[in-house]
């Protein structure tokens, strides 16, 4: 198929899983809750291997993690991936409220189903053989799945990286069509959560360039069926690989597929019974498969002045208490400060985290401004990069005044476009959702679709993960900030167009987000996450 054709298709699904003020995309039209598939994916027969916790032995403070020389590398060994997963993938509470018990991790996932699974490959690990591990949240281990017993080839030294793939049916048991988005905001957050718990150990990280979703399927072999019979099929997203030094040169991929050995373990099923079949997602998914490309375009990002975080408190208490807010006491209000240092936070330096980000920022803020000491309410918008400001000027609504707020840091492009109240809007525009009304301020991102996808689909994939690394960002910061955000992906499409005068393919809103002061549920007990371990 041309990548025209496969826009095309792109296009059909985006606009068919658009949520409408009159009907929602569709999804099951009953749920039950009794019978929703495993959120842990095992392999029998392979074997086990615990990993270590960071216990109080990581020292890094969360101010440190965005100054790339505050952090002395730690090594690679069993140790430093423990914490690596411990503070990204793994379970950060069980949480408790009748009889009912769950998990919350360190990533977030729309509806708290978990479709990202990981997998890591390694090389040249003291305590730890080469070859494909996948990880068990639930029990913080790995499972050997490939085990070379020739060295692969080229064989040189040590090699870290970790694979993320998507369990769709895990979202698509309860969202339906919409649920390849969910999985793809999922793969951001894990991006994010990925990028700062290395920082934390003074690593750093790039996703591997020129790698098509068949290879990597390959590579942590997800394409073998015969390892998975009965057992719902992982979607392949990316690979990132983790190194020591800021300026280290491209290692080669482990050979696997050149090395002897053997593959271990059969893959659980997580839904014996699927009640329904959403074929736009297989379609979707196909559409928009990784060739062998590059991700990097040419473009200027301005050099912004470094982010200085002067919250000092451990990194991984701020990693492990991130938490989705449910409710907002709609009252209180940010300072102008914290609200402007929220946003800094996002936008691209060459620092963690955005180090990660290999493409030039696609998404920008419109912003509903609601209860900001000494900004007035309304409509903003925050432009990540240049063109997007001047493109953005000529295609939002003429009427809009693109005031600078007087106190703005000079090199944060924040625009205010009109004064309103606009709770109201925001909450209905989020799927009815208070808390996109009861918090401080909350957010659409606005991707530039048209341009982006037209000769390359692929992308649609890395815009909605530029989204979940922006959420990641703005959970993180929020926490550091004593305050509490929550991703919110369901929203009305084009009613949020709407607002802002936008209409076309030229830019669609794919994520949202709120960020408040968060009320408790006294009602919910909170658990460690890991009870038994030793
Ligand atoms: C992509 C995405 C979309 C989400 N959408 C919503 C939403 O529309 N409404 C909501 O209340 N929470 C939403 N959430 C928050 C999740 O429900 C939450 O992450 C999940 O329950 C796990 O809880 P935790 O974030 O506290 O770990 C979303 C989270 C993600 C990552």
């Amino acid at each position: 198929m041309t990548d025209a054709s496969n826009y095309d298709q792109v296009w059909a699904y985006h606009n068919r899983t658009k949520h409408r003020l009159e009907r929602y995309a569709a999804s099951p039209e009953t749920l039950d809750w009794t019978s929703q598939p495993n959120p842990f994916r095992e392999f029998s027969g392979a074997p086990k291997i615990s990993l270590p916790f960071a216990d109080s032995q990581l020292t890094t403070a969360f101010a440190d993690l965005y100054q790339p020389s505050a952090v002395s590398p730690q090594g690679f060994n069993l140790h430093s991936i423990g914490i690596l997963f411990e503070l990204s993938l793994a379970i950060s509470a069980w949480k408790e409220y009748g009889p009912d018990r769950w998990a919350l991790r360190c990533n977030p996932s729309s509806g708290n189903l978990h479709p990202t699974e990981g997998y890591l490959l390694c090389t040249g690990i003291p305590d730890l053989s080469d070859g494909v591990y996948h990880y068990v949240s639930r029990d913080h281990v790995l499972e050997q799945r490939f085990n070379p017993v020739s060295n692969p080839v080229p064989s040189d030294g040590t090699k870290l990286f970790i694979a993320l793939s998507s369990i769709h049916w895990r979202e698509a048991w309860k969202y339906g069509e919409r649920a390849f988005r969910y999985c793809q905001h999922d793969v951001g957050h894990a991006i994010g959560a990925l990028r700062y718990a290395a920082a934390a150990l003074g690593w750093s990280v790039r996703i591997v360039q020129n790698l098509s979703s068949e290879r990597l399927a390959e590579l942590i072999g997800i394409n073998r069926n015969q390892d998975f019979i009965g057992a719902e099929q992982e979607e392949p997203e990316l690979l990132l690989e983790f190194y020591t030094n800021t300026a280290a040169d491209l290692v080669p991929l482990p050979g696997w597929e050149l090395a002897q050995g053997e593959w271990l373990g059969l893959a659980n099923t997580l839904d014996p019974h699927p009640m329904y079949h959403w074929p736009v997602i297989d379609e979707v998914a196909a559409a928009t498969q990784y060739p062998a490309t590059v991700w990097k375009t040419t473009q200027t990002i301005p050099a912004y002045p470094p982010i200085t975080q002067s919250n000092n408190a451990a990194a991984d208490v701020i990693i492990r208490q991130r938490r989705s807010a449910q409710h907002f006491d709609g009252k209180s209000t940010l300072s102008a400060s914290v609200f402007y240092h929220i946003l800094d936070s996002l936008l691209p330096r060459p620092a963690p985290p955005w180090d990660v980000w290999p493409s030039p920022p696609r998404l920008h803020l419109l912003l509903f401004v609601h209860r900001v000491h000494g900004l007035s309410p309304g409509l903003y918008v925050l432009a990540r990069s240049r063109s997007a400001e001047t493109q953005l000027k000529a295609t939002l609504k003429p009427e809009f005044s693109w005031l600078r707020p007087h106190d703005c840091p000079e090199h944060l492009p924040l625009y205010q476009l009109a004064t309103a109240d606009c709770t109201q809007a925001a909450r209905t525009l989020s799927c009815h959702q208070a808390i996109a009304s009861h918090g401080f301020f909350s957010l659409g991102m606005l991707a530039e679709f048209k341009a982006t996808l037209n000769d390359s689909p692929w992308r649609y994939r890395e815009l909605f993960w530029e989204a979940g690394l922006i959420g990641q960002v703005l959970y993180l910061e929020a926490e550091a900030a004593g305050v509490r955000g929550t991703g919110i992906g369901c929203y009305f499409d084009d009613p949020v167009h709407d607002v802002f005068g936008l209409s076309g393919h030229s830019f669609q809103s794919i994520y949202h987000f709120t960020v408040g002061y968060p009320l408790q549920d006294n009602r919910i007990m909170t658990l460690p996450p890991y009870p038994d371990r030793t």
